[in-house]
């Protein structure tokens, strides 16, 4: 058994957190690799719906251990009463693991953020407002404080102060007391679920159990390869697992690659096959697709395969998982980018950002329900030839199909490379 990451391929919200739930049950571990509690996760178990924002979707399934990883970002607050929901909705949260090297988001990171948000004025991003960018930042300008931190309240107190002057001059005003004593508070609920993660999944990989690494945002908000300067602050490619858990490629065996039936994106900045017409309302309303994290609407469109072909080359996927194709059950003719026109040269962020405009592929919708399929064939013709034209156009098998939120809504292709009875442990 190896690690299977499982990677957002379009701009977020591609449905990851169901499919590394349902895959959980073939693992030990699910590890979250980067980002933090801009994420948001959804995963609907018969009338329960847990929203986990930096807790690993596999907690839900009961995997042994749920790692929130060396490249995440946590907020102590925000981890603590994700913590209490958890437990009060009766999930064990007693194997969740912070890692000792995660670096923590302070209030003075979320006020940073909304304050750069601010004074980018109609250029804002559109972050989640939940300092993610200035922790990282903090991480790389190694000023940030970890995890580990906590288990030495007295020089977490003094690394916290040692900020004093920075934090003022950048027109900050907050009371660092508070801070120490909130942090202080949150360290006694945290300390417990801190440890070394590093030798805790290499000690699972050499027990020959499986590890979901658990992607979180879309390859196309990556900080080098998406549509910069419009991305998160993280690595959410594949690469991002290996840097953000510590391990190497060799222990890597799928890269299943979640993508939504259609493309959404929250937040500013370029979007090439948005639909900003009756379709586009159709597509959100029949999707829900409202942020998870702010409630945001999020903006629709027809699929970029495109986009799709480079994220496959840059995160090396091997499988694709395609959600909520139920959502495109009613429309007559279903629209596919397959080019850009005049996009000039470089890559394709630089390509979007130039404004690119698709070219599309029509194929006629199948005009039937397909939430009660369950199989490849119960699929209507119509459907499969979608899939399948996705498949050849970026050369990837699709291996999972999810049509409605359940946990029995997801189709598992014969030779998908986990999730089948007869292949998990
Ligand atoms: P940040 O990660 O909060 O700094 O936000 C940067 C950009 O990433 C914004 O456009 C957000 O809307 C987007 N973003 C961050 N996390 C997610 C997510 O989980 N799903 C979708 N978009 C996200």
């Amino acid at each position: 058994m190896a690690v299977t990451l499982v990677i957002g391929a379009q701009w977020g919200d591609e449905g990851k957190g169901r499919i590394v739930d349902f895959l959980s049950r073939g693992a030990h571990v699910v590890a979250r690799f980067g980002g933090g509690s801009n994420a948001g996760h959804t995963v609907r178990v018969g009338d329960k719906t847990y929203k986990l924002r930096i807790v690993p979707s596999g907690v839900v399934a009961g995997v042994d251990h749920c790692v929130i990883g060396p490249g995440t970002v946590v907020a102590p607050g925000q981890l603590v009463a994700e913590l209490d929901t958890l437990e009060f909705n009766g999930v064990d949260t007693s194997r969740v693991w912070v890692s000792d090297l995660a670096h923590l988001i302070l209030p003075y990171h979320v006020e940073l953020d909304k304050s750069a948000e601010r004074e980018r004025g109609e250029d804002a991003l559109g972050t989640t407002g939940n300092g993610i960018g200035p922790a990282y930042v903090d991480r790389v300008a190694r000023t940030g404080i970890r995890a580990g931190d906590l288990l030495d309240m007295h020089r977490a107190r003094q690394a916290l102060f040692a900020r004093t002057h920075a934090i003022r001059a950048q027109g900050i005003a907050i009371n660092l007391d508070v801070v120490a004593a909130e942090l202080e508070e949150q360290a006694e609920r945290i300390v417990p679920h801190i440890r070394d993660t590093v030798s805790l999944i290499h000690g699972e990989l050499q027990a020959g159990h499986r590890v979901i690494a658990e992607g979180a945002q879309g390859s196309l908000l990556d900080v080098n390869f998406g549509t910069y300067p419009y991305v998160t602050s993280s690595v959410t490619v594949a690469g991002g697992a290996l840097s953000g858990l510590g391990f190497g490629p060799k222990d890597v065996d799928y890269v299943i690659g979640v993508v939504k039936a259609y493309q959404t994106r929250v937040g500013g900045g370029p979007f090439p096959t948005e639909l900003a017409d009756k379709e586009g309302d159709e597509l959100r309303e029949r999707g829900a697709e409202f942020g998870v994290v702010t409630g945001r609407p999020r903006r629709c469109g027809w699929l970029d395969l495109v986009a799709l072909r480079y994220a496959v080359q840059i995160n090396g996927i091997t499988h694709l998982a395609i959600t909520k194709l139920d959502v495109l059950d009613t429309f007559y003719q279903i629209s596919v980018c397959t080019a850009y026109e005049d996009t000039g040269k470089g890559s394709l962020p630089f390509a979007i950002a130039r404004g690119a405009r698709p070219v599309y592929d029509a194929m006629p919708g199948w005009l039937k329900t397909t939430v009660a399929a369950r199989s490849w064939e119960d699929l209507p013709f119509n459907a499969r030839e979608y899939l399948k034209f996705i498949e050849s156009y970026v050369g990837v098998p699709v291996a999972y199909v999810s049509v409605g939120p359940e946990r029995n809504q997801i189709i598992v292709r014969q030779d998908a490379p986990i999730g089948s009875a007869a292949r998990v442990r």
